[in-house]
């Protein structure tokens, strides 16, 4: 469902991505690790069309060849670290969920809303809210259905959890393990946080200024057994402080 092939991302004179090569298979939830600086943003931004692509090649969703952004945003979506800054602060949360909808004209609008928010578990009634008017995590769940509104296969997810309680991360991991689930997404997702990959993620690849270091399965991870001395680093410094 996602190809990465010798990727290479240039910023100016600084090159933040060198041959960066990976596939997600179909259903598969994918997690790039690695420390600040490395990349992984830039990876999800690459494969949502908002860096250009210095060398390589990108392949993305049931669509073949070239795409339009349009056609781009029906194979995929990403979810943001900040739920405060994502959603427009005077723009309902049914606003919100409408744009895509109008943007390529589908159909039954108010159906469609309401069965997006009783799929991310926000009551019904705030469909007319603004998101001041929510919290951290029920905000973070409007980014996840406005994500989810045009059906793609493919989530981008960059620290989906980070910003919030602790206590609010576990109720969005569970919710984005039962839609993975349920509509069958693959996923990539951007972490620090090596107990989420553990819980939500089959592989994982570690990347080191701007390469791929290591590729391990969730096994390996929760058995500490990496292959590389960064991915061993990273594991005691992130497991054990
Ligand atoms: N638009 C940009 N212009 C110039 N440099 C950029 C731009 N975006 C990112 N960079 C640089 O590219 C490198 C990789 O950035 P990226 O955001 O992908 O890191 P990251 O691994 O997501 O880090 P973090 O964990 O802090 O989010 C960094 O050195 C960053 O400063
Ligand atoms: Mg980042």
């Amino acid at each position: 469902m996602i190809r990465v092939e010798d990727l290479s991302v240039r910023f100016g004179d600084t090159q933040v991505l060198h041959d960066v090569s990976f596939e997600v298979a179909a259903g598969e939830s994918f997690a790039l690790v690695g420390e600040s600086g490395s990349g992984k943003s830039t990876i999800l931004k690459a494969l949502a069309g908002q860096v250009p692509v210095a060398g390589g090649s990108l392949a993305l969703g049931d669509a073949a060849g070239a795409m339009t952004a349009k056609a781009r945003a029906r194979q995929v979506q990403m979810v943001f670290q900040d739920p405060y800054g994502s959603l427009h602060p005077r723009r309902t949360i049914d606003d919100t969920l409408s744009e895509p909808l109008l943007i390529h004209g589908l159909p039954d609008r108010d159906t469609r809303v309401l069965a997006m928010l009783d799929a991310v578990g926000l009551p019904r009634r705030f469909r007319f809210r603004l998101p001041h008017q929510l919290s951290g995590g029920q905000r973070q769940r409007v980014a996840i259905a406005r994500a989810l509104m045009l059906d793609p296969p493919v989530l981008l997810l960059d620290e989906p959890t980070s910003a919030l309680d602790v206590s609010v991360q576990a109720e969005i991991l569970n919710l984005l393990k039962s839609l993975r689930e349920e509509k069958g997404l693959t996923f990539l997702l951007v972490t620090h946080d090596l107990p989420v990959v553990s819980f939500l993620c089959d592989r994982l690849a570690i990347l080191k200024a701007g390469r791929i270091v290591e590729m391990a399965g969730v096994e390996a991870l929760r058995a500490g057994q990496f292959a590389s001395p960064y991915g061993r680093e990273l594991f005691d410094r992130t497991v054990h402080g």
